[in-house]
């Protein structure tokens, strides 16, 4: 962990053309779907981000080579150590949770410390479990280490307690190679889902419904290598998006799946920020008055979690009282407090409802960032804010995105990594 700060001047019109680089909640997923296949797997576009680096070194220490160059990485799975994969490791990552069902399909075992990663409210892992056991996985638990053991893994019906993405994520891993048919009802239809299923239909999985809350995963004997590009990031595009929009400039987005986006661009709409959509990008014009909204998060295809922050600072330049919602995680206002820093005069309601009302004059300050998405969140502050914004703990922004300052700064932000 680096302590990295970044210090910002505002008020600068971004202006120009910025590409939005591969998804990191796709490929963290489809990093450990590749332990499922022992032929080498060559994986492009995937992002360069601490998060990454961190799923490699997983995939190292339990004996699995990686070539990695630039934005392409090839994994070879041939063998996999019998290892447990200690806290020390998981600690930085909660995704490593998504060892889980490859490890367990591959091995008939796994040996998992409990997963760290974001303070975002308390993210238990009963869903992943509850699943798994559904397809024949014996569950002995203790309190610092999950452990799995199976023989053949076998089909079954699985309703998932919730939509959760990295939950449907572990029993779609698990279940490919199962014996049998696996439907999983309630499954988390989220891009990078998606994402995950179509790279296992091309290395020879079976899986139907995908976008849908029902997938219906026929069970193969073996998968084989072959190449896949991650998709697009599209919380990254949003950033990008809302940082254009903050600043009243204009900026192509390019490299975006627009359909991955449509709740967000009717909100952006209801908003009143002018864009156009193209097949793969979008143009972000500068707009005049912004009005106030309802915003409210919910699993795909509804408003993301991961874009509530990012959004609601450019809310505090909308004119009249804008609502926050967030129905998915008990942490993720916490940024706020932040904002205040700045001149917003949230009003927090409880730990998931906020109202703000804008427009705010934002004032550059000192501020902190909390998880990634409130990393961003501040950096669309400090965008617009008058005077220089020091951000402490970009660590968190450094895990989700790539290179975003220097992203920002190539459409004309001054943005100064200080380390
Ligand atoms: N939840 C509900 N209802 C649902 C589904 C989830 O209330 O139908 C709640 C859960 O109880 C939990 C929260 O929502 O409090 C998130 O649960 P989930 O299990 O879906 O989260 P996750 O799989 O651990 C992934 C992403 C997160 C993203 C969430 C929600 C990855 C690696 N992580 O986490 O990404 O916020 O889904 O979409 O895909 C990030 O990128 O910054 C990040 C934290």
């Amino acid at each position: 962990m680096h302590t990295h700060r970044f210090l910002i001047t505002g008020k600068k019109k971004l202006e120009g053309e910025v590409k939005v680089g591969g998804s990191k909640n796709a490929a963290l997923p489809i990093i450990a779907a590749s332990l499922l296949v022992s032929e080498p797997v060559t994986l492009t576009n995937v992002p360069d981000i601490e998060d990454i680096s961190t799923m490699e070194h997983i995939l190292h220490y339990i004996g699995v080579r990686t070539e990695h160059e630039g934005d392409k990485m090839v994994i070879h799975a041939k063998a996999i150590a019998d290892r447990e994969i200690e806290h020390e490791l998981v600690s930085k990552l909660r995704a490593s949770i998504l060892f889980l069902g490859p490890l367990l399909a591959r091995n008939g075992e796994v040996k998992l410390a409990f997963p760290g990663g974001c303070v975002i409210g308390k993210r238990p892992v009963d869903a992943h479990l509850m699943s798994l056991s559904a397809l024949g996985a014996q569950i002995n638990e203790d309190h610092e280490v999950l452990h799995l053991e199976c023989g053949q893994l076998k089909g079954a019906d699985i309703v998932m307690t919730e939509a959760s993405v990295t939950a449907t994520e572990n029993v779609i891993m698990a279940s490919v190679l199962a014996k049998g048919t696996t439907t999983v009802r309630f499954a988390a239809a989220e891009p990078h889902v998606q994402d995950l299923c179509k790279f296992l239909n091309v290395m020879g999985a079976k899986i139907e419904g995908i976008g849908t809350h029902t997938l219906v995963i026929k069970g193969v004997k073996k998968l084989h290598g072959g190449q896949y590009r991650i998709a697009p990031d599209y919380l990254e595009a949003g950033t990008l998006v809302l940082a254009a929009a903050i600043t009243k400039g204009t900026v192509d987005v390019l490299d975006i799946e627009p359909h991955h986006l449509d709740i967000f661009w009717q909100k952006l709409r209801e908003v009143g920020v002018h864009f156009e959509l193209g097949k793969d990008m979008v143009r972000v014009l500068p707009s005049s008055e912004l009005k106030a909204v309802r915003l409210q998060t919910a699993i795909f295809p509804s408003f993301p979690t991961d874009l509530q922050a990012p959004f609601a600072t450019l809310l505090t330049q909308a004119k009249g009282k804008s609502f926050i919602f967030e129905t998915l995680f008990d942490g993720r206002l916490q940024y706020l407090y932040e904002l205040e820093k700045m001149g917003v005069k949230p009003n927090i309601l409880n730990p998931y409802q906020a109202e703000i009302e804008g427009p705010v004059s934002l004032k550059g300050a000192s501020v902190s960032s909390c998880d990634i998405r409130a990393g961003a969140a501040m950096l669309i502050a400090a965008l617009a804010a008058e005077g220089e914004t020091e951000i402490s703990n970009i660590y968190y922004i450094d895990r989700g995105y790539e290179r975003l300052d220097e992203k920002l700064n190539s459409i004309g932000a001054q943005i100064k990594r200080v380390k």
